[in-house]
C-alpha cells in the first residue's frame, strides 16, 4: 500500500498510499542541525524518533488533541492523515535557552509564566525567521481565529506534555510544533514531536537529552534518544 514518494525533508520522507487521505511518514537515519549545515548519518535515529513521536501522539490522543497520527506501521514508519502543512514552526518555551537567549538577550533559564508562544516562518532560504501574528496572517492562508486556535492548542499541548515528561524526571524546556490543514479544512497537529524538535533536560542532572547534544557535539545522539524512549516506555 506504500506508493510513490510525495516529499522528502531533512529528517523524513512522505509517501502516498492507496488512500488519497492517508500518507506514510518514514523517519530517516539522518541528523541535521543549523538549517542543514551540520549533517550526519545515524543508523537507528529513525527508529527512535518514530517510536518516541508515536508514543507522544498516542498520549495526546487520549486527551482528544486532534492530530494527523493514525498508527505506527513498523520500526521507521507511521500512517498519518493527509494535511497541507501550514508553513509556521510554532515554538513553545517554558524556560529561556537557545535562540531566545542569542537573539533577544534573555538570561539563560529565565522562567516564562505563562509559557511563551512564537512563530517562525518555514523557509530554508530565509533561515526560518521569527515572525509576529500579522506576518503569519499575511504569509499563510490561516485566519485570525485559526491562528488563535493554533496558539491555544500549542499551550494546551504544553500543559499536557509537562506532567507526562515530569513523571520520568524530564523537564520539557521548549519544543516546536507544526500544524496542517486536513481535507475537511480543519487545522490539526501534524509533523513529529521528538528529541529532534524538543529540548528535554534531565531533572536530576540537568543534562540535555535531545538534539542539542548533536548541535553542540557534546554527547552521542543515539545514546540519549535511547534514554528518552526507555523512560517513555516505562510509563504505565
Ligand atoms: P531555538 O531555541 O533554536 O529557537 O529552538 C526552540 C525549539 O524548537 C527547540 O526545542 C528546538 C526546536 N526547533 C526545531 O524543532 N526545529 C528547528 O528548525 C529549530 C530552529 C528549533
Ligand atoms: N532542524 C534544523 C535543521 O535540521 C535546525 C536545527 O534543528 O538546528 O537544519
Amino acid at each position: 500500500m506504500k506508493n510513490e514518494l510525495l516529499y522528502e525533508g531533512k529528517a523524513k520522507q512522505v509517501y502516498l498510499t492507496d488512500q488519497f487521505n492517508q500518507l506514510i511518514l518514514s523517519y530517516k537515519d539522518e541528523a541535521t542541525a543549523f538549517n542543514g549545515k551540520k549533517k550526519a548519518k545515524m543508523v537507528g535515529k529513525g527508529y527512535f524518533n518514530n517510536l518516541i513521536s508515536a508514543k507522544i501522539f498516542q498520549y495526546l490522543a487520549e486527551f482528544d488533541v486532534p492530530s494527523h497520527f493514525k498508527k505506527q506501521l513498523n520500526d521507521t514508519e507511521q500512517l498519518v492523515e493527509r494535511t497541507t502543512i501550514i508553513p509556521l514552526e510554532v515554538v513553545v518555551r517554558n524556560l529561556a535557552t537557545g535562540s531566545i537567549v542569542q537573539r533577544l538577550g534573555f538570561k539563560e533559564k529565565t522562567v516564562f509564566h505563562p509559557p511563551l508562544v512564537e512563530f517562525y516562518y518555514k523557509d530554508d532560504g530565509l533561515d526560518d525567521p521569527l515572525v509576529n501574528d500579522q506576518h503569519a496572517l499575511l504569509m499563510t492562508d490561516i485566519t485570525r481565529e485559526e491562528l488563535n486556535l493554533i496558539k491555544n492548542s500549542a499551550l494546551r499541548i504544553n500543559h499536557l506534555l509537562q506532567p507526562y515528561f515530569e513523571k520520568v524526571s524530564i523537564q520539557l524546556v521548549d519544543f516546536k510544533l507544526e500544524f496542517g490543514r486536513n481535507q475537511a479544512g480543519d487545522i490539526i497537529l501534524a509533523d513529529e514531536i521528538s528529541p529532534d524538535t524538543c529540548r528535554f533536560w534531565d531533572m536530576a542532572t540537568g543534562e540535555s537529552l535531545d538534539k542539542d547534544v548533536f548541535r553542540q557535539g557534546s554527547s552521542n545522539l543515539l545514546t540519549v534518544y535511547q534514554k528518552i524512549l526507555a523512560r517513555l516506555e516505562a510509563i504505565k
